[in-house]
């Protein structure tokens, strides 16, 4: 199954798409964490990713496009994928198109997970990840048992560079001016369904596995 996820940011995209690689057995591909992954590297496509990101900007499309290619090429996603955080515009929306047809697939779901902006703040400003294995939690809403401390591995929690409320109200508008437009582009095509995002986190994964035929 090739699923894209949209939604604003900290809509839940990561948290959920971590759930639903596990239970289809695909591989869960953010943009956001290949570029984090490159930055903590020192690659230079870290180095330049890092300019747009700390900003809250989008990095430029081709830059994007080159390495999502690549990934979407690898042998893991033959059997299917979850695209986190891509496309985020028209033009990445064409390019992917153009790449899948390449490779002779197409997307067979566009999830987009609804929330209002006003509540957008509030998980991202609370939200901590873990530095080693990049599950996310969210101080108030889904908290890890020991403070600071991942449930998963032990790794330390850390708060992400673009999670301050400056950095924060950028990529939101970012998000309006530039992938909020996708909505109705996958629309169009008759592959987009949205879910509430604005629920219990378990209550929003049955809802997103009912748009897919899945029971989980
Ligand atoms: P990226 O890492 O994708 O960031 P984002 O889109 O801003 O989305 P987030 O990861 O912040 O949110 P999320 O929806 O994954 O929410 P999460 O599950 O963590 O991208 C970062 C940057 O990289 C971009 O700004 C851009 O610069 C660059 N980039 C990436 N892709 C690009 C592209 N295609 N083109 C160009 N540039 C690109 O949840 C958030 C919090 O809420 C957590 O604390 C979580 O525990 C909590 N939470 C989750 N669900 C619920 C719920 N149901 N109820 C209550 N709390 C919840
Ligand atoms: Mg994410
Ligand atoms: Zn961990």
């Amino acid at each position: 199954m090739n699923i894209v996820l949209m939604g604003p940011p900290g809509a839940g995209k990561g948290t959920q798409a971590e759930v639903m690689a596990r239970n289809l057995f695909v591989p869960h591909i953010s943009t956001g964490d290949i570029f984090r992954a490159n930055i903590k590297a020192g690659t230079e496509l870290g180095r330049l990713a890092n300019q747009y990101i700390s900003k809250g900007d989008l990095v430029p499309d081709e830059v994007t496009m080159a390495m999502i290619k690549d990934r979407l090429a690898e042998e893991d996603c033959a059997k299917g994928f979850i695209l986190d955080g891509l496309p985020r515009t028209i033009g990445q929306a064409d390019a992917l198109a153009e790449i899948l047809a390449e490779q002779g697939k197409k997307l067979d779901f566009v999830v987009n997970i609804d929330v209002p902006i006003e509540k957008l703040i509030e998980r991202l400003s609370g939200r901590r990840v873990c530095r080693n294995c990049s599950q996310t939690y969210h101080m108030v809403n889904n908290p890890p048992v020991e403070a600071g401390v991942c449930d998963e591995c032990g790794g330390e929690l850390y708060q992400r560079a673009d999670d301050s409320e400056e950095t924060i109200k950028n990529r939101l508008d970012v998000y309006l001016a530039q992938s909020a437009p996708l909505i109705e582009y996958y629309q169009d095509k008759g592959v987009l369904f949205s879910i509430n995002g604005d629920q219990a986190i378990n209550k929003v994964l049955t809802d997103v596995g009912r748009g897919l035929g899945q029971n989980w």
